[in-house]
């Protein structure tokens, strides 16, 4: 049964004190991935307890991997290899997870069985072609719906293989989907990105000792590599998650706060140069290495921003805190201008429509384009009612827009927030901006 959920949300006091968000979604969905596949048991530490990793922990479990959960943010894994998957009872849901979707069928298309993946609705409008045909491209047979979208049925047992796989997107689902497969594909398996994206995978390959190397644009996994644990894996906590907490504390004015412990891997870290160019005031504390991530804490004080022109190369480093930006260049003094940001469309939902919708509602000066938005900052904006469409990171940035606003906004469709970030009404509260949940009905 599906709930809806409303919030309210108004103008807050400043946002101050310390405060630490949840693990980084990227990195749980991963991290359950490739410590299922490995010899050996991995201890996660900071898994996100979100909707979105539970599902993909849960499908696992489903596939006979033993997981292990001995408090909040754990998880103890007891690898099964890379052929020791048991084929599923019944179709694996992946919720509302783009990345649990497109990175299981990579990983289920290499297996003896077959399956099939499910998601809710918003996950079941999502284009899957995208990562179905260059999976064709190795031998996989995954069908889809007449639309290209799930439900996706896995047809085990194919011999795949590897080769050059030339990305149409810059999609770092996309990418890891083809390495997972190749895990299980003869031969050399090379991706090429149009332009480079977060490289947890990667990373987290080598860490479980697969041969991948990135020469001359070509990420190249050498075949027959057998995952060995590392033993621990610790998630920082998720910079798409702080993001919400930059921006507010950038437009409250009295604002001091410090974030700690995000994850700051230059793949991800877009926005904090974005909100820099604009006149913010962030500090980047205590940087450290932590399994293998980049780590630091976030100072952010309030501060004068102004627009400016997101340059089009940044958007893959950014591409989850639109929402929160359009808020930021809502209350900057000035023209924001964002280009190149069209997969904004096909994210949980049309981020580009239902924040412009939304903003405008309350008085704000956006004008829509195909690929993104021009934002004409400084206009009071006032209360209502907007609708999140069930977009977690949309309903976030509308509570941020309330900070700022000259009467309550309700915001409707909120229930999702559960998917990313445990937690945010009351972590928010906490750090003084003003929520409150309105209602909850069938
Ligand atoms: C993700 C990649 C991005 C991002 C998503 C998480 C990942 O999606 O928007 O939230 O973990 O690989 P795309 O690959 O579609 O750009």
């Amino acid at each position: 049964m599906s709930v809806t959920l409303d919030w309210i949300a108004s103008a807050g006091g400043p946002l101050r004190g310390t405060i630490t968000v949840p693990g980084d979604k990227s990195v749980s969905h991963r991290a359950v991935m490739f410590a299922a596949l490995a010899d050996g048991r991995t201890d996660i530490h900071g898994f996100l307890e979100g909707e979105d990793t539970r599902a993909t922990a849960a499908i696992f479990t489903q596939l006979g991997v033993r997981i292990e959960a001995p408090s909040p943010s754990r998880r103890i894994m007891h690898g099964v290899g890379l052929h020791g998957l048991r084929a599923p009872g019944a179709p694996l849901d992946c919720g509302n997870a783009g990345t649990g979707m497109r990175l299981l069928a990579g990983l289920l298309a290499g297996q003896a069985f077959d399956s099939v993946l499910v998601g809710d609705a918003s996950l079941s409008k999502r284009p899957m072609r995208r990562v179905v045909e260059p999976l064709a491209a190795m031998g996989a047979r995954i069908v889809t719906s007449a639309a290209g979208t799930a439900p996706l049925h896995i047809q085990g047992g194919q011999r795949l293989h590897g080769g050059d796989l030339v990305l149409p997107v810059a999609s770092a689902q996309l990418k890891s989907a083809l390495l997972l497969a190749g895990l299980y594909a003869s031969g050399v398996t090379r991706v090429r990105e149009p332009h480079p994206t977060r490289d947890y995978t990667e990373r987290m390959l080598k860490a479980f000792g697969a041969d991948v190397r990135e020469v001359d644009g070509w990420i190249s996994l050498q075949p027959g590599a057998v995952l060995r644990s590392p033993g621990r894996i610790d998630v920082p906590a998720d910079f798409s998650s702080a993001a919400f907490f930059m921006v507010a504390a950038s437009i409250v004015p009295g604002s001091d706060v410090l974030i700690e412990d995000v994850g700051i891997n230059p793949r991800r870290t877009g926005l904090l140069d974005t909100l820099r160019d604009m006149g913010a005031d962030i500090t980047v504390e205590r940087r450290r290495e932590s399994g293998g991530e980049p780590v630091a804490d976030l100072r952010v004080r309030h501060a004068a921003l102004h627009g400016i022109d997101v340059p089009p190369a940044r958007v893959p480093d950014m591409i989850d805190e639109f929402p929160a930006l359009f808020v930021a260049a809502a209350f900057a003094r000035g023209t924001t201008r964002i280009t190149g940001a069209e997969e904004l469309r096909v994210k949980e939902s049309d981020r580009i429509a239902v924040m412009a919708k939304a903003l405008k509602s309350l008085g704000a000066d956006i004008a829509e384009r195909g690929d993104g938005a021009v934002i004409q900052g400084g206009a009071p904006l006032h209360g209502g009612v907007v609708d999140s469409a069930g977009d977690h990171r949309c309903a976030m940035s509308m509570v941020v827009a309330a900070q700022r606003a000259q009467a309550p906004v309700t915001i409707a469709d909120c229930a999702n927030v559960a998917t990313s970030f445990p937690g945010f009404v009351e972590l928010a509260s906490g750090a003084g901006m003003s929520i409150r949940p309105l209602a909850s009905s069938p």
